[in-house]
């Protein structure tokens, strides 16, 4: 039995960046994590290695595409599927060791196993009970499948299993056309496999600004991905080796058929908290699942937080983190803080897809006076050098004062351009603040420059 400041349950990025903060404030901090390298669901099973089977695929992409018409020729290298799951697994590895390095340097204990709180300041690990004046709830969230469809993560696959494939499918059927469907879509298209997108909405990427759902629907159908929306998947059955999709369309009821080598369950996430016995504690939970707080992460039982998938907001890594590194400077005494108005969202397709804030359809809903400042890619120097210019950045500014209220931006590299909007609106910018400062040339940045000249006397390179 050890005694503890703080106890982090999950080693996740809300997790294991809580417990980094918590150690640097001077508190005696450990994380329990059952699963055999630290990193949760992003590091393990998520965000990194996706963006590893994105990379290389798009490297694949590329080659096939716009190396002969930039005078590099002879044949696309062909796909050694084992090797890219192998170098996937490698960036795993290095991820994962690197925040155990970081829980030695900062000396937090990593208690192996998987935790139950049975009462206030205490955390039991197999047959062990530690105690700690408080505990942080980061145990994240877990694929929500459909009611009657059995994942066996070979066949009928969620994320998990799709990161796993034995072999690239030859037709895999992705039903929902969220982030994680896009994404992992993009990388069998680009393998060569024949995807199909399922979604029940009329749109791809529920809640995103409209211009950027059309034009993204637009760019990933000529990459070879094909859309049925409006369509509720009825069921996901396996036949031998392959699978049987069944959907109705909506707009006249009509039940069709389609068949898969693989089918892609992407219906969303639901928070994980089995087995941590909050229920006997009497920790308040939503009717979804999600660990009740109040704005200080605080559950209803004194000692008790919660942060991170497991709570309410939308379940992203760097959301976790936030709250991982503001939940430790609240009980180390300070003040932490979220702002939960700005907080970026990326889809790590080609090209990118990030936004910021309002769309223009939720200013529209609110009534407010706001303008649009939009620029193509088109008139981007760098982006047409480098096969990159579809898309564009639209900022949404408001009418009288000029303060950027939101972005929304469909191009190369547009996950890392959105946070110069990101910072200028944790800084309350009007949209001229971003057009008077100076932008080196020739950069992807321009165009959100471009934008920003948009919301006032006009770009220049339109
Ligand atoms: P999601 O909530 O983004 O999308 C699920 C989609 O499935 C929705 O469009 C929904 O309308 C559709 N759907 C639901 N039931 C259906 C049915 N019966 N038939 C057809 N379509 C149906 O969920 P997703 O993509 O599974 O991602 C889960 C979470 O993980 C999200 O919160 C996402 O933000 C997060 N994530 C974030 C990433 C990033 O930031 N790049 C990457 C991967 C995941």
């Amino acid at each position: 039995m050890s005694n503890y400041d703080v106890i982090v349950i999950g080693s996740g990025p809300g997790g294991y960046v809580c417990a980094i903060r918590c150690a640097q404030l001077g508190l005696k901090t450990a994380c329990v994590e059952g699963r055999e390298t630290l990193g949760g669901t992003c590091l393990n099973i998520g965000c990194i290695p996706s963006k590893a089977l994105l990379h290389a695929s798009h490297q694949l992409h590329e080659a096939e595409h716009n190396f002969a018409k930039m005078g590099l020729k002879g044949k696309a290298p062909s796909v050694d599927w084992k090797q890219m799951l192998t170098y996937k697994d490698e960036v795993i590895a290095q991820n994962t060791s690197g925040i155990e390095f970081l829980f030695k340097k900062n000396k937090i204990d990593w208690i192996k196993g998987w935790a139950s709180v049975p009462e206030t300041g205490k955390v039991k690990v197999g047959d062990d009970i530690h105690e700690a004046k408080h505990i942080v709830i980061a145990s994240g969230s877990e694929p929500s499948s459909l009611p009657g469809i059995e994942i066996d993560e070979k066949v009928i696959v969620t994320s998990t299993g799709a990161l796993e494939l034995p072999k690239v499918p030859k037709k895999l059927v992705v039903i929902g056309a969220g982030v994680i469907g896009l994404e992992l879509g993009s990388v069998y298209a680009r393998l060569g496999a024949e995807v199909q997108v399922i979604e029940f909405l009329d749109a791809i990427t529920p809640g995103m600004d409209a211009e950027v759902q059309r034009q993204f629907q637009r760019l990933l159908t000529k990459q070879g991905l094909s859309f049925t929306l409006g369509a509720a998947v009825q069921s996901a059955q396996k036949k031998g080796a392959k699978a049987k999709v069944v959907y109705k369309l909506r707009k006249d009821d009509s039940e069709h058929t389609v068949d898969a080598d693989v089918v892609l369950v992407a219906t969303g996430r639901k928070p994980f908290t089995d087995g941590l016995g909050l229920d006997a504690l009497g920790v308040e939970m939503s009717e979804r699942g999600q660990v009740k707080t109040d704005a200080h992460w605080a559950t209803n039982v004194k000692g008790i937080y919660a942060i991170g998938d497991a709570i309410t907001g939308p379940m992203l890594a760097h959301k976790a983190e936030d709250e991982g590194m503001a939940v430790a400077e609240v009980i180390a005494g300070q003040k932490g803080h979220v702002n939960y108005d700005v907080i970026p969202g990326v889809i790590y397709t080609h090209p990118e897809v990030a936004n910021v804030g309002l769309t223009e359809e939720q200013l529209k809903q609110a009534g407010r006076n706001y303008k649009v400042g939009k620029f193509s890619f088109m008139g981007n120097g760098r982006a047409k050098a480098n096969f990159a210019a579809d898309g564009f950045v639209k900022i949404l500014a408001d009418k009288d004062t000029d303060r950027i209220l939101g972005a929304h931006i469909i191009g190369p590299m547009a996950g890392d351009l959105i946070h110069e909007i990101c910072v200028a609106m944790e800084f309350g910018a009007a949209a001229e603040d971003l057009a008077r400062t100076c932008h080196a040339h020739p950069t992807y940045s321009e165009a959100v420059r471009e934008a920003a000249l948009a919301c006032g006397d006009g770009p220049i390179h339109s």
